[in-house]
């Protein structure tokens, strides 16, 4: 039997989630996710969703201030988008549940980095699981809206650049579904580095999928490192939000001083591809760390709850201690390409969140502007979409057979963790041209030599993870300047 849904949203992070909630009016939604649903990078956000709310703001800052984080290499018609739709995402959000942090009944302001103003609404240290767990209860009461989790978005279904749907592996077993209007919300790509603040699910699946489909990808160079993730050894890169600099947290080197002010003005608050890059210099002579010891201690506890928490299960009291951090893959800044409807370049195929390049982040995105672009785009275009009748016919496909997988666990994660030093060695923070053909080579031999087998998610993962690295190195090469994030030395 043919499974036909008006829409099939691929994610259950706030790019898809929102968008379901929005489009639900118009049709039956299927929402595949491939852990559960809850499984998102938009679940560990930490920091805040920006939006030009605060009385000394206005469009105008917020629109200054992206451009300038991006190296004016953004799209501005995309980002003025974002920003005047921004305040009406707040509202909504905090509309359907999202207990967004406040003072005296008005929402808190914070600030981070690359803003001039203090624009970041935020919940405690938690807003991404905030907002998360709220679309996801508003997703489970709407009738309308189907949830399949533990499946997997395999590959588009595209004849003559037009998309009808996917191929799934569900129960171990791959079958199509087909629908007129086909989403990826698949979100980043953290996962092909050796370090990453990203979750496990953020694999590059989405940008390998519509890679290989025909689909167009733009500025895939422009990997954001985030500066501050925790550095211990053997420990994961938790990350340790650039809002603690936001209220007051220095940044200090191995003895002890504060070295922001040799980089840029804006010291600590200077934008991500600045303060990383800083930091790798400092780091040449030894260990940084982050301080907040100076402010007060119960106003740290409970402005930064889990973050005082994580830390303190491991021996660290943010209160008195300086946390030991370093830079870590952190947010893909390119993605999909697709315009101001979210369409990308296959007819039925949009793209929302940070699978999509919308253009809004230019060369580096600025703090906080990814849970508002994800969430403007993926609602605005919902609300604009007209429903289309349902096509009972579509064109043949052959359903891929199940094979039995070859390569062992061991086989399998050994080839992750090469790609991974790979991509961290030479597709870095910072770069050279030797270093990124050094990296090619490398990721192209290991496509000719590894077989794959379309059996599990584990073996379909690894391939986008090779997809997704080898395009992040092709980009990189074809840029022979730094721009942004992409830096070459
Ligand atoms: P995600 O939330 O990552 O969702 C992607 C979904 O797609 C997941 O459900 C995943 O399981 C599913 N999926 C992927 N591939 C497949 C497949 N093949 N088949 C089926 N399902 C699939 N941004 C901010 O603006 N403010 C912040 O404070 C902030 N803090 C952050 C903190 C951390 C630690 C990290 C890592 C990022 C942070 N970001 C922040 C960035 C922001 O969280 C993400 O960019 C945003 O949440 C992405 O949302 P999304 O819906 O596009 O993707
Ligand atoms: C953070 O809290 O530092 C992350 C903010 C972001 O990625 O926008």
């Amino acid at each position: 039997m043919m499974e036909y849904f008006d829409f099939i949203v691929i994610g259950s992070g706030i790019a898809g989630l929102s968008f379901s909630l929005n489009v639900a009016k118009k049709g039956k939604v299927l929402i595949i996710t491939k852990k559960e649903v809850i499984d998102s990078t938009t679940n560990y956000a930490q920091g805040g969703i920006a939006a030009a709310i605060g009385e000394l703001d206005d469009f105008e800052k917020h629109i200054k201030d992206t451009l300038e984080a991006g190296a004016y290499h953004n799209k501005l018609s995309a980002v003025e988008f974002m920003v005047k739709n921004g305040p009406k995402y707040i509202e909504e959000l905090k509309n359907i549940g999202v207990p967004f942090t406040l003072t005296s009944e008005e929402l808190s302001l914070t600030q981070e980095g690359g803003h001039s103003q203090k624009r970041i609404i935020y919940a405690g240290d938690h807003t991404g699981n905030s907002i998360e767990t709220t679309l996801v209860n508003a997703v489970k009461s709407n009738k309308n809206i189907t949830v399949w989790e533990n499946v997997f978005a395999i590959d588009l279904l595209v004849k003559n650049q037009t998309c009808y749907g996917l191929s799934i592996l569900k129960n171990k077993k791959i079958q199509h579904i087909y629908s007129s209007y086909i989403i990826m919300a698949t979100g980043g790509v953290g996962q092909i580095y050796k370090y990453t603040t990203n979750p496990k699910i953020s694999t590059g699946d989405g940008i390998a999928m519509a890679h290989r489909a025909g689909a167009k990808t733009k500025d895939l160079e422009f990997i954001q490192f985030h500066p501050t993730a925790l550095n211990l050894p053997h420990r994961q890169k938790f990350l340790i939000s650039e809002a603690l600099r936001g209220e007051g947290a220095y940044l200090l080197n191995h003895e002890g001083k504060r070295f922001m002010q040799k980089y840029s003005p804006k010291k600590e608050l200077a934008s991500r591809d600045i303060v990383s890059r800083a930091i790798s210099i400092e780091e040449e002579s030894g260990k940084v760390y982050l301080d907040i010891t100076h402010k007060d201690k119960t106003f740290v506890k409970n402005r930064f709850p889990q973050i005082y928490k994580k830390l303190k299960k491991i021996g660290i009291d943010i209160t008195k201690d300086i946390i030991p951090i370093t830079s870590a893959a952190h947010y893909m800044c390119g993605g999909v390409v697709v315009n101001l409807k979210g369409e990308t370049n296959i007819k039925n195929l949009y793209a929302f969140g940070e699978t999509a390049c919308t253009g809004v982040h230019g060369a580096n995105r600025l703090a906080s502007n990814s849970l508002l672009e994800a969430i403007v785009f993926s609602s605005e275009i919902a609300k604009r979409l007209k429903a289309k009748p349902k096509q009972n016919k579509f064109p043949e496909f052959p359903i891929l057979k199940t094979v039995v997988c070859r390569n062992t666990a061991k086989n399998l994660s050994y080839t992750k963790r090469l790609i991974k030093e790979i991509m961290w060695k030479n597709v870095g923070l910072v770069r050279t041209t030797g270093g990124l053909k050094k990296a090619i080579l490398k990721l192209e031999k290991l496509k000719q030599d590894f077989k794959f087998y379309t059996c599990s998610d584990t073996e379909l993962e690894l391939k986008n993870i090779l997809d997704t690295a080898t395009l992040i190195t092709r980009a990189a090469l074809k840029r022979h300047n730094s721009l942004g994030c992409h830096y070459i030395r």
